[in-house]
């Protein structure tokens, strides 16, 4: 893959052009304006500024780096791309929207995957100029650090598509793991309903707020608690996902804990929004209950 495109420059998006880049890919990075794609290229360049001030990357390297990186104000140039990755906001209808814009810019033989974190694949691959070419390549935040892509075939994905993702991702340095097309995959499919239980805990008046995170933290040797993991994912997203898995499976296990509901309502989605379970407006997040 010579020539990246990432469409969405927000978190995911950011991440993947920063891991595509530091792999030796030229990236076109895009969003909604050039503005927000610059904002996109921005965030990379003080991630690498961390590193560089920590002396694990020489400021050449990150110039190099972010010198392959293109933030393009339409979707025009992504006919250059060999791969085109969408990472777009977790709607169904505006990932379909992009497909279809972009679709007719791809050069033969380029392959269009999706970072959905929990859509049907064989679904969205409807809206693709070619679904044999459509693929699932779901990426785990932080992308630069977390080691992980889960691979997700369409019904009609063919092998050669299969096989080109997985020399990307080798070169990216990340392993594969193959989930079918179900809801959620693997990972959100065993990660939601812990977040979400901690919710009902939480909301049920079993346990503070940082009583459930450190339980889960030291108790299981988590990296995070599970409330601070769902505010870092976003609330919004979180329950976006319980939904696709609760419609997906028909399975009532999966329903949404009515203050996860009660949060999305209020515009508490967590780190982005500055108030989640944490309050962020400080030098530390502060528990809200
Ligand atoms: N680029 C490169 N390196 C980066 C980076 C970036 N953008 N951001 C962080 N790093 C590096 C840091 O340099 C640091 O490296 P060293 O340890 O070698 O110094 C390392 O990553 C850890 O960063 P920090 O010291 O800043 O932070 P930390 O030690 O507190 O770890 C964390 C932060 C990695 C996020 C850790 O808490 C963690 O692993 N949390 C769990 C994250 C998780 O579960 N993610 C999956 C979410 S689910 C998902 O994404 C899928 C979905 O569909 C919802």
């Amino acid at each position: 893959m010579d020539v990246v495109g990432v469409i969405g420059a927000g978190q995911m998006g950011a991440g993947i052009a920063q891991v595509s880049a530091a792999a030796g890919a030229r990236v076109l990075l895009s969003d909604i304006d050039l503005a927000a794609a610059e904002r996109g290229k921005a965030g990379i360049a003080r991630a690498l500024e961390r590193l560089v001030g920590k002396g694990k990357m020489a400021s050449a390297e990150r110039d190099a780096l972010l010198g392959r990186i293109e933030p393009v104000a339409e979707l025009a140039p992504m006919r250059q791309a060999d791969l085109v990755i969408e990472a777009a906001t977790e709607r169904e209808p505006i990932k379909r929207r992009i497909f279809e814009e972009v679709g007719p810019l791809l050069s033969p033989g380029a392959i269009l995957a999706t970072n959905t974190s929990s859509i049907p694949i064989t679904r969205l691959a409807q809206a693709a100029p070619d679904p044999t070419r459509f693929v699932g390549v779901h990426f785990f935040n932080p992308v630069p650090v977390m080691g992980l892509i889960e691979l997700i075939r369409g019904l009609a994905t063919s092998d050669g598509t299969v096989r080109a993702v997985e020399a990307y991702a080798e070169r990216l340095g990340k392993v594969v793991v193959r989930a079918e097309d179900a809801p959620g995959f693997i990972v959100n499919r065993v990660l939601m309903p812990m977040l979400n239980e901690a919710v009902f805990v939480l909301g049920e008046g079993v346990a503070t707020v940082r009583d459930i995170d450190a339980g889960v933290r030291l108790g299981l040797n988590h990296p995070m608690g599970p409330l601070e993991l769902a505010d870092f994912i976003g609330l919004d997203t979180c329950l976006e996902i319980l939904r696709v898995l609760q419609i997906g499976t028909g399975d009532p296990k999966f329903r949404p804990a009515p203050l996860l509901v009660k949060y999305v309502e209020a515009g508490w989605l967590g780190r982005k929004s500055g108030r989640g379970f944490y309050d962020y407006a400080g030098a530390e997040p502060v528990p809200t209950r």
